[in-house]
């Protein structure tokens, strides 16, 4: 199944290029003030799910852009056409095609491709992560002084009343460094491969997270909410490579 994935996760990644090539003449839409999407968000959600519908006609979907099917299949495609559409529209690499496959609830196979950077990480359930044909490991950095996070704010582009603020404010001086990529499925691919040691964020939705968390947790690392519990990404989430989850909750 995990080839499957990774097919047409390169082929929406091609789509993803093609459109970029247009992104300053692509229609916007408006979720939100500042939340967009773009026609060719939709058009690679489309593509990915006529692709699945070809070879699995009864899997239920959960899009980002289409929402959800009611088929009542034990499988479940999770999609997220472009993550980083802010990225895309302005014109910066760091963007990603996410697609997970869950059974029963669980992911059991995820590629989050970032077509730009030319890297697809990938991972199915047991058999350890990749990125491209390498097999990829979290960083052993233990303390938070020697790592490098990432962090995002779709709390402030919903405009939450909590929002990321003062955890950053908190954890930002006791870091070596902080990125903010633009694409969460690349943050925890980064976790994943040891570029960063931590990623958090509030306000992230399941498809933003599913593809990258099986990758991140195949690769070793480990993915709580900002209590330490298991309710990601309703209650936040911080994935870490397992051995700076203790100090950073402990520092907010
Ligand atoms: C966004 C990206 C970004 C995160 C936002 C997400 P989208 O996804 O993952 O890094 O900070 O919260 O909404 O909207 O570009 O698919
Ligand atoms: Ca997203
Ligand atoms: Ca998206």
């Amino acid at each position: 199944m995990i080839d499957f994935v990774k097919k047409i996760s390169v082929s929406a990644g091609k789509m993803a290029i093609a459109e970029f090539a247009k992104s300053g003449s692509l229609k916007l839409d408006f979720k939100s003030e500042k939340d967009i999407v773009t026609e060719a968000d939709r058009r690679i959600e489309d593509f990915i799910i006529s692709e699945i519908h070809k070879k699995f006609p009864d899997h239920d979907i959960f899009g980002e852009e289409t929402g959800k099917t009611g088929k009542g299949s034990e499988f479940c495609w999770v999609i997220d056409p472009i993550d980083g559409t802010t990225s895309f529209v302005h014109g910066q690499p760091f963007f990603s095609v996410s697609i997970a496959l869950q059974k029963y609830g669980a992911t059991i196979a995820g590629a989050v491709n970032a077509p730009k950077l030319e890297e697809v990480f990938w991972a199915e359930k047991g058999k350890g992560a990749f990125c491209n044909k390498t097999r990829i490991h979290v960083s052993s950095r233990d303390r938070l002084l020697n790592s490098v996070l990432s962090t995002g704010f779709a709390c402030l582009r919903s405009d939450m009343k909590e929002n990321n603020l003062p955890i950053f404010n908190k954890i930002l001086p006791r870091l070596r460094g902080i990125r903010r990529y633009g694409s969460a499925a690349i943050d925890l691919s980064y976790v994943a491969c040891g570029r960063l040691e931590g990623f958090w964020e509030l306000n992230l939705k399941p498809y933003d997270i599913a593809a990258g968390v099986l990758i991140l947790q195949e690769a070793g690392g480990e993915v709580c909410d900002l209590r330490g519990k298991q309710n990601y990404p309703n209650d936040g989430i911080l994935a870490s490579n397992g051995k700076i989850t203790e100090e950073f909750l402990k520092s907010i």
